[in-house]
């Protein structure tokens, strides 16, 4: 078997392409969604995404604002400029670009998000709506790109094994969560793998649906998946390449040629999961701004 690939280029596209036409129709009332996003140093991969974040609002049509300051800057001057976005009323979505310098206490600065403009989904409230089942949550933009990916290829999630791997806080735990839910997306059973899981490929192997999330390149090989199983590789891992230019390439958690022979279904590496955050990222600000005006 050779699995269907699940374009997330396209799908992001069209996502980012309907949240567009919404806000074409809210600027006839005046409103125009508005995102912020901070910055705070040069890490390379941090300027691309944001770079990335902004073209994407301002094809969205959206307001975008981005603040970029020196890695020195003092955390009181950061919670100072989030202070300020959080009064701002042009601004329905803050985003503060992570990792963050070490001399600043990330989990400080995200308390002090605005939970209403939390876009990232980072913010205890936001985290505890999204376990409540709360629907004006806002969801971590990845886990709810993988959910929009799954709804959107007709593969079901109800009653289905859906296992993960990997239990971050940006991924794995809201990802688990967002698939037990009540409704279209959830109603799975769902398994969280970690470093300390015993024998680890017996149970990806149960899985109908496996989500790759710990960011060690190819982890997932063929052996570890069920035939007809749908995989989702959340991975984006650079492996040193010498017969390329640039000396590597991108690769995801998941051994994609072997496991495409053996799954029904499989999201590539780059190309699958990456843009659906920022097409989520936007479908978030939208949300934001709708849930206050
Ligand atoms: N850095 C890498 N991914 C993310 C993300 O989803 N949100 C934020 N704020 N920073 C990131």
């Amino acid at each position: 078997m050779s699995a269907r690939i699940i374009d997330g280029v396209a799908l992001g596209k069209t996502i980012r392409q309907e949240v567009a036409a919404e806000v074409a129709a809210l600027k006839g009332r005046g409103v125009v969604p508005g995102l912020a996003v901070v910055l705070v140093g040069e890490n390379p991969a941090s300027k691309a995404y944001v770079g990335s974040k902004e073209k994407a609002c301002l094809e969205a049509g959206m307001h975008s604002v981005k603040v970029q300051r020196p890695e020195t800057l003092p955390e009181a001057d950061l919670l100072a400029i989030v202070d300020q976005l959080n009064h701002d009323p042009a601004i329905h979505g803050i985003l503060v670009q992570l990792p963050l310098p070490k001399h600043i206490n990330t989990e400080k600065v995200l308390l002090r998000i605005n939970p209403a403009k939390d876009v990232d989904g980072f913010h205890p409230v936001n985290v505890g709506k999204l376990v409540i089942g709360d629907p004006t949550a806002l969801r971590p933009c990845t886990p709810w790109g993988v959910i929009q990916m799954l709804l959107r290829n007709g593969i079901e999630t109800r009653g289905a094994n859906a296992v993960i791997i990997g239990r971050s806080t940006i991924v794995g735990k809201p990802m688990a969560n967002l698939l037990i839910q009540t409704g279209p997306g959830g109603d799975a059973t769902v398994t969280v793998c970690h470093s300390k899981t015993r024998d680890l490929p017996a149970v990806v192997r149960g899985a109908d649906i496996v989500i790759a999330a710990i960011g060690k390149a190819e982890f997932v090989t063929a052996d570890m998946v069920r035939p007809g199983a749908t995989v989702i590789d959340v991975g984006i891992n650079r492996v040193d390449d010498p017969s390329v230019p640039k000396g590597y390439r991108l690769v995801g958690d998941v051994a994609y040629g072997p496991v495409a022979e053996k799954a029904a279904a499989i999201t590539p590496v780059p190309g699958g999961v990456g843009p659906m955050t920022i097409a989520m990222l936007m479908a978030n600000t939208l949300q934001a701004m709708k849930q206050v005006v």
